[in-house]
């Protein structure tokens, strides 16, 4: 079979997008871990151990409740400049910032 100069590119372009997904996925079980225990202390110094609220806003399953996963990515990413809330892009990667973002959107801690 043929390719095209033009089909190639584009085969490029969904291996591109595709890939960084498959090879860097979900953080295995020895850093959930450690994402859950930064969860609770770091985190927890600010928004309460049980993510009730302290310096920072309660993060429950409530009070997310109806807040764009994106936006709150973005939170704990880059931070919000002008508050306590410092960005985590320093110390977590991409996959840990998502999966903090999904564990509190699935609500944390579990009753
Ligand atoms: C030093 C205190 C501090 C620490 C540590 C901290 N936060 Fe925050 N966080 C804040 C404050 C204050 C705000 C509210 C900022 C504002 O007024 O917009 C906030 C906002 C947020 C929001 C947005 C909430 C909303 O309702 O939009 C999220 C999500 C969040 N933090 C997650 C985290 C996570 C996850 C961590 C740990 C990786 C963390 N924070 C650590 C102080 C902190």
């Amino acid at each position: 079979m043929h390719l095209s100069r033009h089909a190639v590119r584009g085969l490029g372009l969904v291996m591109t997008s595709l890939l960084p997904s498959l090879a860097l996925g979900a953080p295995d079980a020895a850093r959930q871990a450690q994402l859950e225990n930064l969860l609770k202390q770091d985190c927890g110094s600010c928004h309460g151990l049980r993510m009730t609220g302290g310096l920072g806003p309660a993060l429950t399953l409530e009070a997310l409740a109806g807040k764009p996963r994106d936006s709150l990515i973005a939170t704990v990413t880059y931070g919000r400049p002008g508050t306590a809330m410092p960005g985590w892009q320093p110390l977590l990667s991409e996959q840990d910032i998502a999966w903090l973002v999904d564990t509190l959107l699935h609500g944390y801690p579990k009753p």
